[in-house]
């Protein structure tokens, strides 16, 4: 009753199409803490990014426009239902938007051509219980608050039966999924906010499921998840050991997870004073090829192309990586040993400016570990 005597005290509430997509802008009249959040997320921009259109525009070059429908479908997915495959509707630009999510009634892992069900229109389908609104019904659904809602999109097998995201299936044979902890509780976690706006339900919940989840592009995030130590060293004869620990101590999938392109390496230098002396390079990543044995190297490549792994040695949940090296010959006296682990992500981006629309190389590397000893010979 309350409600119905706030909606008329304001007169005119924004509402939702009943039969159709709504857009972001409409839900943020109401939800506006929610919004403001999402709207900063990749999830927001999985559609306008630079990145996802580079990558886009090769897989129509190389491929063809049907090739493209495939990426649409977890890009710009409300294009399941609109078939604006020419990217025309405004809606299609909002990417991963609100509406889209939030219709979601069902999931089905065993479906491989899709396994999203989705009901658009008046009902909005959420974690809350009791939940009311004057703009939109309401479906109480467990399933947005489990992995598996998540799947839907980071879980994809391309048409040679390869797993290019394999980041639910990771989670699912990970310690994690045995204790219950699903992908909201880690990049969803309840913050202040409110729920919907004071004027429109005061007695709103004031706490909001973090919207704007973030990954790998929260580097802070990746240097509490993963951590280098170095354990020991051993300088004999001419020869240095040098024994470190790398451990995926909070990721709930693998570190690096999702695109093989997302890459992390540990740089291992032995230095006499400030000059190198002998360098290594460990690898965490994954490594897949071409039906006939070529690495794959891009998106639009992974996506269609990729038959094989030659080889995955990233980091499991949970798993803690002992590395020795050993430097021969080593003549010097002043030795130290430093220790760099970085996430890499070597992409393009499609730049739009006053010289025209250009594809261009980007290379992101962002330090996660850094450690530094000084090396004295054994028995000294
Ligand atoms: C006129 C205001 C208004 C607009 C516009 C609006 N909502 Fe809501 N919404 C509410 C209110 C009020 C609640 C109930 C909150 C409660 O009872 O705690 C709610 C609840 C929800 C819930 C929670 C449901 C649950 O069971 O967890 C979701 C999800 C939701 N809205 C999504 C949306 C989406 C998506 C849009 C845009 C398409 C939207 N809303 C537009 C007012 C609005
Ligand atoms: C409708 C498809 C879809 C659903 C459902 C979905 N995602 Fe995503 N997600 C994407 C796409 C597409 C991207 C890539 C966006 C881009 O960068 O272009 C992405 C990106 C991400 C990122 C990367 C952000 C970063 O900083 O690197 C994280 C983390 C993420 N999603 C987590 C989740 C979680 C957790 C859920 C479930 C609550 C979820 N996603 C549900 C499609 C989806
Ligand atoms: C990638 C999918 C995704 C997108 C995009 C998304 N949501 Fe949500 N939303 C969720 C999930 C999942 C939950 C429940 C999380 C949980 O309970 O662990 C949720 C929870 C909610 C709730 C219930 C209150 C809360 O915080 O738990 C509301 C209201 C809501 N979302 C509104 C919105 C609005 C408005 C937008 C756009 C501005 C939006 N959502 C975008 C997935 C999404
Ligand atoms: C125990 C906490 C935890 C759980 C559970 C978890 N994640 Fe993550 N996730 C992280 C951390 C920490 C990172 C950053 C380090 C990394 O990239 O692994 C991350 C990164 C990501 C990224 C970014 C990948 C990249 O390199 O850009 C995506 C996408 C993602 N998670 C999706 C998911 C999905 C989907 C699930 C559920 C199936 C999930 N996560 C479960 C903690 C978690
Ligand atoms: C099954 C859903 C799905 C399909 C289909 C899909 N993607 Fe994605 N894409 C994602 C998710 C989820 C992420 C982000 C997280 C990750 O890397 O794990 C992503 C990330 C990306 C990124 C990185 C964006 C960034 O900002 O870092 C590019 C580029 C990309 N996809 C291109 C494509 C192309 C091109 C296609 C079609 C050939 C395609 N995707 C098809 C789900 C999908």
């Amino acid at each position: 009753m309350l409600l119905c005597h706030i909606a008329s005290a304001l007169g005119q509430l924004p509402q939702v199409n009943s039969d159709d997509w709504t857009s972001a802008a409409v839900c943020a009249e109401c939800h506006q803490s929610i919004h403001a959040v999402w709207r900063e997320s990749l999830h927001s921009k999985s559609w306008v990014n630079g990145v996802f259109q580079a990558a886009y525009r090769r897989t129509k070059e190389t491929y063809g426009a049907k090739q493209g429908r495939v990426c649409m479908s977890c890009h710009a997915p409300t294009v399941r239902h609109t078939k604006d495959y020419d990217a025309k509707e405004p809606i299609t630009a909002e990417g991963v938007t609100c509406d889209f999510c939030h219709s979601v009634k069902g999931v089905d892992m065993s479906d491989a051509v899709d396994p999203i069900r989705v009901e658009v229109g008046a009902a909005k389908y959420g974690p809350l219980r009791h939940a009311q609104s004057p703009a939109h019904k309401i479906v109480n659904s467990e399933l947005h608050k489990r992995s598996e809602f998540c799947a839907s999109c980071h879980e994809y097998r391309n048409p040679n039966g390869l797993t290019v995201l394999g980041t639910y299936s990771e989670w699912k044979g990970s310690s994690y999924a045995k204790r219950g902890t699903q992908c909201q509780d880690c990049h969803m976690p309840l913050v202040p906010g409110r729920v919907v706006a004071l004027d429109v339900k005061p007695d709103a919940p004031t706490s909001v499921n973090l919207h704007n989840i973030s990954g790998s592009h929260d580097i802070e995030r990746v240097r509490q998840a993963v951590t280098l130590e170095v354990e020991g060293y051993e300088w004999i004869g001419d020869r240095v050991w040098a024994y470190l620990k790398v451990t995926n101590k909070g990721s709930g999938h693998c570190f690096p997870t999702g695109l093989p392109m997302h890459r992390a390496v540990l740089e291992i230098t032995l230095r006499d004073g400030s000059a190198a002396v002998g360098m290594r390079e460990i690898p965490f990543e994954i490594v897949m090829l071409t039906k006939d044995g070529k690495p794959i190297s891009t998106e639009h490549e992974a996506f269609t192309v990729a038959a094989r792994i030659r080889s995955d040695t990233r980091l499991k949940p949970n798993e803690a990586r002992r590395i020795e090296v050993a430097f021969d010959k080593v003549k010097a006296t002043r030795l130290s040993l430093s220790a760099t682990l970085f996430y890499e992500y070597t992409t393009e981006t499609l730049v739009d400016d006053e010289d025209g629309q250009r594809i261009e190389p980007v290379q992101m590397k962002f330090l996660v570990a850094s450690r530094r000893n000084t090396i004295r010979p054994a028995g000294r």
